[in-house]
């Protein structure tokens, strides 16, 4: 896919690798919609991105994609084939991990990282995929998994099971709508130095990988020739440990 003039939308804009992946589909010219819920961090990467060439380019929506009906009406509002109108590319990236052992794990906490994980993709790509369909382009489908979604590990049960679930609902996606031209890839990082690891109490270094490692390998997958598809891939650190 040529970026230059796509229509894309990225969840969990405000900050880590999604405001990385919205600032790289900038340069390259793709219109982004920026969802989040904090505000002031997605004006401060609007501005951010109208001092480049590329004013008006990025487009913050303060919404929680946890709410399906604001994810609708949004939609609605926003795409549809009579305007001509209709997205290009979707990247479900918003997530956070709580970690904890099982029988301490409170369960509305297991509902909202399940809400945040797992549901509010299957929310955002449901009402994305019909427009999609109608789009003539081939369109592209990006969720990020970890690789918690790969191996299982004490204290991070629920935040595997959110994880392992995306990368089943990739898989069968992935063969559900290829022959509609719609691309599905799910990525599998390792841990990347953002803010994930704040509420964790755990501090980043510097053999974490960097959100534009993460972004520049996203980038290549969306550029791949139409009838090439990466529909996995899996990113880490060579060298974990601290320094
Ligand atoms: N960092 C790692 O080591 C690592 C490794 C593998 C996978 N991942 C995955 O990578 C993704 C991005 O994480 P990150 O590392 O970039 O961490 P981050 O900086 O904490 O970013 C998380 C993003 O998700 C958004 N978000 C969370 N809940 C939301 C909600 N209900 N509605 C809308 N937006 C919401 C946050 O925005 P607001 O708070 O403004 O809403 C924020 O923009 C996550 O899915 C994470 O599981 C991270």
């Amino acid at each position: 896919m040529q970026l230059s003039g796509k229509v894309a939308v990225v969840t969990g804009a405000s900050s880590g690798i999604g405001a990385e992946f919205s600032r790289d589909l900038v340069k390259k010219g793709a219109i982004v919609y920026g969802i989040a819920r904090r505000e002031d961090r997605l004006i401060a990467l609007q501005e951010e991105l109208n001092s480049s060439d590329n004013k008006g380019k990025f487009i913050p929506l303060v919404m929680d994609i946890t709410r399906e009906k604001s994810l609708s009406t949004w939609v609605e509002q926003t795409f549809s084939s009579d305007s001509g109108k209709l997205p290009d590319i979707l990247i479900n990236n918003a997530g956070y991990g709580r970690f904890s052992p099982v029988e301490k794990m409170a369960p509305a906490e297991f509902d909202q990282m399940m809400s945040t994980n797992m549901n509010a993709v299957f929310y955002l790509t449901r009402l994305l995929v019909p427009l999609m369909k109608q789009n003539p382009a081939v369109c592209h489908i990006v969720n990020v998994s970890s690789v918690a979604g790969l191996m299982g590990n004490p204290t991070i049960s629920v935040y595997n099971a959110t994880k392992f679930a995306l990368r089943g609902f990739s898989e069968a996606l992935f063969k559900e709508l290829r022959e509609d031209g719609i691309k599905v890839s799910c990525i599998f990082p390792g841990s990347i130095s953002t803010e994930f690891f704040e509420p964790l109490g755990m501090d980043t270094h510097d053999n974490m990988m960097r959100p534009e490692d993460i972004s520049s390998s996203v980038m290549f997958l969306l550029e791949t020739p139409d009838n090439f598809l990466i529909n996995e891939m899996t990113l880490r650190p060579l060298n974990p440990k601290a320094p």
